[in-house]
């Protein structure tokens, strides 16, 4: 179903994430029909380029990163046709008015990308408003980093508030665009059957990793100021965990959701010293040159940023005193895989002999590759020896189970850009949510900065320090293992 008619201005639209993720996004929409043929996207950026070279760097960008899909519905030329661009200084005023006569078209869904350094929200806010591009009506889309920490975050929301109302505002994580992280609140509340367990009473821990083989490649003066913890902890695990701890919504709408993950993030416990573990990957043995260590990646022999993090938090409040949530990410992990799994308790007493085995029901949600679900459920081994019991895997894999439409997924960037241009914010960041993250994040970061915490060493293609595994141990649990 084609959208509204829109203008969408993509501020930094030369940029890395443009031509990655944006772009690209965008031509698929436009191969699957939704893009109407009145639709502009308009590039902004300071390269004093003209339209045509823009446009054939969209098309290289399409070629390089569109997936390798044919389009069916058209042609990138005429994908092309509605692109437009202005050379536009963010704090000056070159190129603004051009900018507004282009903008000028009543009726139309009026979007401006920031996909900017942060340190130009504020200007390009303050230009917008100033050459009128800032009604009711216009929509920004901004990028995180959100901040540094809760005093940045503060400093943002504000500036942008001088120009923008909250409805305006779609702050993306786009963990929350990705087809899974939907599935999530689609399995907890379209269900009769797991919602009822998903308490402390039936549920023994959960945990959350997303691990990466990827090292910091050429983001390194960006990442080294950062971490795992500003770069994906405050944001992408933290609205995984919303989402898996949530109370549930009253409606699959923005405020009543980002109402209960706000609560979530309120109730987080702080994080105790002893239950954060940092690493930094060191170079694969061997192979130095191809793929180096952390600190020769960011050029910098000394630096204490990590690579890799696991932690253990709690949420205080009824539904899960007492159940500890472990949450783990890394760089040069030993594969790409993003999964949250629920470990159930174990049942209170078994009927069995005690050499039958027992076994916990354990649901793991599998975002990516792979995306699906799998339920280990408790059945007799088959065959002649007694009752004997093991634990066997109700599997739904996505693309096996949903044919092509399970695999032929929609990436998280072009699901979000087309919830801007529908109006709706509920898979986008609040401004008090990103700031009750950050209300989280920063002690436990000054609390390691004041202990002068060095990074544990890990090899690249591991997973992690094995101080990881301890927390785990410590507490007669076991990570799941990173496939
Ligand atoms: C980004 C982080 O937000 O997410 C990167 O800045 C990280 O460091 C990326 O690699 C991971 O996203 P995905 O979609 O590949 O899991």
């Amino acid at each position: 179903i084609p959208v509204d008619p829109f203008d969408l201005v993509i501020f930094g639209g030369t940029g890395d994430l443009a031509r990655r993720k944006i772009l690209p996004g965008l031509f698929r929409r436009f191969c699957a029909g939704q893009m109407p043929p009145e639709a502009r996207i308009i590039g902004a950026a300071r390269s004093d380029i003209d339209v045509a070279a823009f446009r054939a760097m969209v098309a290289e960008a399409t070629q390089e990163f569109g997936g390798g899909f044919t389009c069916e519905t058209g042609t990138l030329e005429a994908f092309l046709e509605q692109i437009d661009y202005v050379a536009i200084d963010a704090r000056g005023d070159q190129g603004w008015a051009e900018l507004q006569e282009k903008m000028s078209g009543k009726g139309r869904v009026e979007a401006y990308y920031f996909s900017v350094s942060p340190a130009l929200f504020g200007d390009l806010a303050e230009r917008l408003q100033k050459w009128g591009m800032a009604d009711q009506d216009a929509r920004i889309v901004v990028e995180k980093p959100f901040g540094r920490d809760l005093e940045t975050a503060q400093t943002l929301n504000a500036t942008l508030a001088t120009y923008f109302d909250e409805h305006q505002i779609y702050r993306i994580d786009h963990y929350l665009g990705k087809e899974t992280v939907q599935n999530l609140m689609a399995v907890r509340f379209g269900n009769m059957l797991f919602e009822p367990l998903w308490n402390a009473q039936y549920v023994d821990h959960i945990q959350i990793t997303v691990a990466e083989t990827v090292g910091v490649g050429g983001r390194g003066e960006y990442y080294d100021k950062s971490g795992a913890m500003r770069d994906m902890v405050q944001n992408h695990l933290m609205q995984l965990l919303c989402l898996i701890a949530m109370e549930p919504p009253a409606r699959f709408d923005p405020d009543a959701v980002r109402d209960e993950k706000l609560k979530v993030i309120r109730a987080l416990d702080p994080v105790l010293p002893h239950h954060i573990i940092r690493g930094q990957y060191q170079a694969e043995p061997m192979n130095e040159a191809n793929a180096p260590g952390y600190r020769t990646a960011v050029g910098d022999a000394r630096s204490r940023t990590e690579s890799f993090i696991a932690l253990k938090t709690h949420i205080s409040n009824w539904r899960w005193a007492g159940t500890p949530f472990y949450l783990r990410t890394g760089k040069r992990m030993s594969a790409r895989s993003s999964e949250i799994t629920v470990v159930f308790k174990e049942t209170p007493h078994s009927i069995f002999a005690e050499d039958a085995g027992r076994h916990r029901n354990v649901l793991s949600i599998r975002l990516q590759p792979n995306e699906g679900i799998t339920l280990g459920v408790t059945i007799k081994e088959p065959g002649p020896g007694g009752m004997r019991l093991v634990d066997v895997p109700l599997d739904m894999t996505f693309a096996d189970a949903l044919g092509e439409e399970g695999a032929d997924q929609v990436d998280a960037y072009e699901r979000l850009i087309m919830d801007v241009i529908r109006g709706n914010q509920t898979l986008f960041m609040r401004g008090d949510e990103v700031e009750a993250a950050w209300a989280w994040t920063d002690p436990i970061i000054e609390g390691w900065e004041a202990r002068n915490d060095v990074p544990k060493p890990y090899d690249s293609g591991s997973d992690g320090p094995t101080d990881s595994t301890e927390l785990m141990r410590r507490d007669g649990r076991e990570w799941r293992k990173v496939s």
